[in-house]
């Protein structure tokens, strides 16, 4: 019987870790932990845990654990919105979050599975290897960069402390997310309300989208990892926004031509691609789906379904 804590438990991975942690381990006991600023219950249906509403950088939570075990944190409680500039206040939330849950890690003598990004790679232009890290182009890759650092200064003191870098996350539960939601999630509601797909000039930039379903099995995959390390989370593909719109079209059954705007963001990145092979060798993970599966899946399986059972919620109230 596990004691697993879930910082960022009700967000978009967050919630889909808790929910197949349940599944996998339905003796467990669960707690999530989140301050809602991203995310919302609704994320949670059908979550049978314990749950803390706090921010993860401040202390006060912390007498929550005072007489309580636990075995496995996965720490994902972030400022996620890369856009926000406000450079203190990332820091603090991102970093001293984080620095909390070490300190609580040493005490309790847990494993540490923790969130970092592709972030920390800023502009290169070639499959990133986990060695090329430590370029960041924003505060929010900064942040990361520096949990990345911290944790290795706590090596030894914990049992296992295993960093992930996130790619460009999409799938199921993350329309909480605003604005910081996917450009894949982005994309397709513009195109199921029948509205051309705007993406910046000229829609060439890639990316390495990686659905949420692999995110979720190799960050469950990261409690085998013999040693303390850092590596790669996604597809191992780079598919262009144009491309993503070409898969939405088949897809949905539409066939919307991209409108393109200029990008106002100088610190974006305009290419990302995971080289998984480290992965592969550290946790014994290759991702089951590439990018257009991931698409396809996301969208028939899901954006749809909601769109139906929302059309119908609205017919039904208008009677
Ligand atoms: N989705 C991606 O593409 C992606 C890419 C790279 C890294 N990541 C990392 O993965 C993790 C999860 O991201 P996500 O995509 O699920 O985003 P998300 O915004 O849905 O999840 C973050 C969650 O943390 C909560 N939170 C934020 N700051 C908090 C704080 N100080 N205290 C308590 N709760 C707080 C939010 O309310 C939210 O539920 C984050 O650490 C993020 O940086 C995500």
């Amino acid at each position: 019987m596990k004691n697993i804590l879930v910082t960022g438990g009700a967000g978009f991975i967050g919630s889909n870790l808790l929910l197949e942690l349940q599944n996998r381990f339905p003796k467990a006991n669960l707690i999530a932990l989140d301050d809602f600023r991203s995310a919302s219950f609704k994320n949670l249906a059908g979550y049978g845990g314990d749950f803390i509403a706090a921010n993860v950088a401040e202390t006060d939570w912390l007498k929550s654990f005072k007489n309580r075990p636990l075995d496995i944190i996965f720490h994902l409680a972030s400022i996620t919105d890369t856009t926000v500039l406000d450079e203190k206040k990332m820091m603090f939330d991102n970093v001293e979050g984080f620095r909390n849950i070490l300190d609580l890690a040493v005490e309790k003598k847990s494993v540490l599975i923790y969130a970092s990004s592709a972030a920390v790679y800023g502009s290169q232009n070639m499959p990133m290897k986990e060695e090329h890290g430590g370029r960041p182009n924003n505060i929010y890759g900064f942040s990361k960069w520096v949990m990345e650092n911290l944790a290795k200064t706590y090596e030894g003191k914990i049992p296992r402390i295993i960093g992930l870098r996130y790619f460009n996350v999409f799938g199921p539960r993350e329309s909480f997310k605003g604005a910081a939601a996917s450009m894949i999630y982005q994309l397709a509601h513009q195109m199921m309300a029948g509205k051309r797909p705007r993406v910046f000039k000229y829609g060439e930039q890639k990316r390495d989208f990686v659905y949420v379903k692999d995110v979720v099995a190799l960050t469950l995959q990261a409690l085998e990892a013999k040693e303390n390390t850092v590596v790669n989370s996604g597809s191992g593909g780079s598919t262009s926004f144009n491309e993503v719109i070409d898969i939405l079209n088949e897809a949905l059954g539409t066939n919307l031509e991209p409108e393109y705007f200029d990008n106002p963001f100088d610190f974006y990145q305009n290419f990302t691609q995971a080289d998984m092979s480290y992965t592969a060798k550290a946790l014994g993970f290759k991702p089951k789906y590439s990018t257009r599966d991931g698409i396809i899946d996301y969208v028939q399986n899901y954006l749809l379904k909601d769109q139906k059972s929302k059309a119908e919620t609205a017919s039904f109230r208008s009677i």
